[in-house]
């Protein structure tokens, strides 16, 4: 199958040198698409900036922002069997960026953000035969959290995960499906989650 993963975290800059992101480092993101590659699937990769390397064997496109990431993840929908949307998107972005270094002044600064778009449930409304997985990270609420992302954003899967999964090499996930389902995976490693998570998506159903 041809599966597109993201990865990573998006930056939003405020002028040419300093910008909003999050702490996601990309681990699951890249172990998704190794899992992918290893399984025989055709695999692109778009990731936010990280500090991994990419895997081989498969097409990997750097982008930097959430628009940029939009703009790639749409290039390649329409060709795609599956979306494993694991980038940590930037919800807003800086209402201007400055050509120039912001100076400090002393004064109290205020800085105005607006929103971006909702990249997967734009997907969630464009898919056709395409299968959606999206993953939440919660620190309250998870379930009812999760359970609302599935229905808004129109996903097949949705991963549940929390903070502490950050950087780390292993995670502790639950998998809410469309049909109500629910699975509670034991803490493992990333990879074999990765391993688990592509088979899910993949299976005939
Ligand atoms: N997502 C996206 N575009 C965004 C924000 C999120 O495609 N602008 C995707 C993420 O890649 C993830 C899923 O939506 O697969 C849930 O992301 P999350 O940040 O947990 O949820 P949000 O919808 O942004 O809600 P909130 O930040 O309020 O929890």
């Amino acid at each position: 199958m041809r599966i597109l993963v993201t990865a990573g975290p998006t930056r939003e800059y405020l002028d040419p040198v300093r910008f909003l992101s999050n702490a996601s480092t990309g681990t699951m993101g890249y172990a998704l698409a190794r899992a992918a590659r290893d399984a025989g699937h055709q695999v692109t990769l778009i990731s936010g900036p990280t500090a991994t390397r990419p895997p081989g064997g498969i097409s990997f496109v750097p982008v930097i922002s959430a628009r940029d990431m939009y703009r790639a993840v749409s290039q390649h929908f329409n060709r795609v069997d599956v979306v494993l949307m694991n980038a940590a998107v930037s919800d807003y972005r800086p209402r201007r960026r400055r050509v120039r270094k912001i100076k400090k002044s002393g004064a109290r600064f205020m800085l105005e953000l607006v929103p971006n778009l909702d990249i997967l449930k734009a997907l969630g409304r464009r898919k056709k035969h395409q299968r959606l997985m999206g993953f939440a990270l919660e620190t309250h609420h998870g379930l009812a959290h999760a359970r609302q992302k599935l229905r808004e954003k129109r996903l097949d899967w949705i991963v549940l995960n929390s903070p502490s999964a950050i950087g780390a090499l292993d995670a502790q996930i639950t998998v809410l499906h469309a049909d109500g389902r629910r699975v509670e995976m034991k803490k493992a490693s990333k990879m074999e989650l990765a391993r688990w998570l592509v088979r899910l998506a993949t299976s005939s159903r």
